[in-house]
């Protein structure tokens, strides 16, 4: 009976764990968004450039594509036929840290 309860309290809080970690990752991604000033050609929730939504690109791309999108955006733009000017610059310069965030943050963005 010790055990049952053991394994449901962990299976509880663990998740509960994981998704508060989610939840700060995504908020500072968000932050680097701002700081990378992303929306000079991107527009989440209506704010900043249009041409480029950025809403539902959590449901549209896996991943591994919104990693590329950041760090090789000329192999993206290339695969993707992607013909807005001016083109995506890399951010392969960024920390890691930041680059995780800012992932999860675009990860997040899924359409309701
Ligand atoms: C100079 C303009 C410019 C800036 C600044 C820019 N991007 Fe982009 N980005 C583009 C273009 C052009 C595309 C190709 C798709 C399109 O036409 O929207 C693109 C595509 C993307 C995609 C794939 C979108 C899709 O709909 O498939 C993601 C994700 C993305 N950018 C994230 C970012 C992030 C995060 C930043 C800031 C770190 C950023 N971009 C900064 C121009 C830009």
């Amino acid at each position: 009976m010790r055990t049952v309860c053991l394994v449901l309290l962990v299976g509880l809080i663990v998740p509960a764990a994981a998704r508060a970690e989610d939840a700060a990752l995504v908020a500072r991604g968000e932050k680097v968004y701002v700081a990378q000033k992303c929306s000079v050609c991107h527009s989440i929730a209506g704010k900043g450039n249009q041409k480029g939504p950025l809403d539902d690109v959590g449901s549209r791309l896996s991943a591994e594509e919104i990693r590329l999108w950041m760090v090789d955006p000329a192999t993206m733009t290339a695969k993707t036929k992607a013909a807005r000017k001016p083109p995506m610059k890399a951010y392969a310069n960024l920390p890691k840290e930041e680059l995780d965030a800012l992932a999860a943050y675009m990860q997040s963005l899924k359409k309701k």
